[in-house]
């Protein structure tokens, strides 16, 4: 078993990563459980392992209650939220009760914000199950639902008090959900580890064709990075944080292009996004074009959008620019964007000009 810590202090938590975790989950909770029943936030894909978690559960003695939500983005919703917190409170659930996330992003989103809002707060245990969410959106304490005003715009930064990851549970993702949340693996290495980039390079391949090793080693990689980034600057607010925003701006206006829709997922849009992103450093003279041309090759390697193109993109550089002006991390009328300087050498640079970004993706778009 690997152990990873988030050094947070009081609100501090040990991520645990180890092939079959899911089903012996119940005794590693037991302690936390203290005899009290357990709710677990699960979707409708999910049955299988959430047949094995109440299982394990059963068998170290807790009760468990689950509540099933439909699977898919549509579940950050104030609805799915209301019906999760009204089934929490009719169960009883009381502020030092643990409530267990089962399943991926959405579902740790939705859960997530429950918890932090029942009785002004419960604890909660994120059990990811796709990539995505054992690398990222698990640890760290971001929780939100989607409103008609835009996505993530309603949540909570609250941190859960265990994440407990079974990369064998990746066998049964799909392989498109699969390789979207590798490219949030890769992001660790571009953003300040060259060498976790070579490694990507060299492993990528055999991880997602199923080597368990290579998955372990990347999930503890890519935690180790996360935890010591969420223990600098938990509430994103030194910058430090935002370097894991790397290729999520160009990302995001490419998800709002295809309408944050199944044509262009999360994990693919940042693929495409980083490509971007490192395109417009080399474009501007700060970053070597080989480094760029190296990011292009890996994630098309591994079958990754890496350019407007692959991402299923046809639109203007101004319209994109445009969806960029939406995001959530506008500020005073700037926009934060994450370049680099090389593999491994991201930083953030709140001075770019939006008319240079639009040139460039034009360029981009006319493929030269
Ligand atoms: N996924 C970005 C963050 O947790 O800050």
């Amino acid at each position: 078993m690997t152990t990873v810590r988030v050094a947070l202090g009081e609100r501090g938590y040990d991520i645990l990563i180890q092939a079959g975790l899911l089903a012996r989950a119940g005794e590693v909770l037991a302690p936390v459980a203290r005899g009290r029943p357990m709710a677990i936030v699960t979707d409708a894909n999910l049955r299988p392992q959430l047949a094995q978690l109440q299982a394990t559960l059963s068998a170290a003695g807790i009760v468990s209650e689950a509540i099933v939500v439909a699977p898919g983005e549509g579940s950050k919703s104030w609805e799915t939220l209301a019906r999760v917190v009204d089934r929490l409170l009719e169960l009883g659930v009381e502020r030092s009760d643990h409530i267990i996330a089962l399943g991926g992003g959405v579902i740790g989103d939705l859960a997530g914000f429950a918890a932090a809002i029942v009785k002004r707060g419960c604890h909660f245990v994120q059990v990811p199950t796709s990539l995505l969410a054992q690398v990222d959106s698990s640890v760290g304490g971001k929780t939100a639902i989607t409103t008609p005003a835009g996505k993530n715009l309603v949540g909570a930064f609250h941190q859960p008090s265990m994440v407990l990851i079974d990369p064998q549970v990746l066998d049964t993702l799909p392989p498109r959900e699969l390789r979207a949340g590798y490219a949030e693996v890769v992001k660790y290495g571009l953003i300040d580890d060259a060498g976790f980039f070579a490694w990507c390079e060299a492993h990528g391949a055999a991880l997602l064709a199923g080597d368990g090793e290579a998955r372990e080693v990347a999930i503890a990689h890519s935690v180790a990075a996360k935890a010591r980034i969420v223990a600098e600057d938990e509430r994103e607010i030194s910058g430090r944080r935002a370097l894991l925003n790397l290729g999520h701006t160009f990302g995001h206006a490419l998800e709002a292009e295809t309408g944050f829709s199944d044509r262009l997922l999360h994990g693919e849009a940042v693929a495409a996004g980083m490509a971007l992103a490192f395109g417009f450093s080399a474009a501007q003279g700060i970053c070597d074009p080989a480094d760029a041309a190296r990011v292009v090759a890996h994630l098309k390697a591994v079958g990754l959008p890496h350019d407007l193109a692959s991402a299923g993109v046809d639109a203007s550089g101004a319209r994109l620019v445009d969806h960029m002006r939406h995001d959530k991390k506008m500020e005073a009328g700037t926009l934060p964007f994450l370049l680099a300087r090389g593999i491994g050498e991201t930083y953030l640079d709140r001075n770019v000009d939006l008319a240079a970004v639009a040139a460039f993706l034009d360029r981009e778009r006319a493929g030269a």
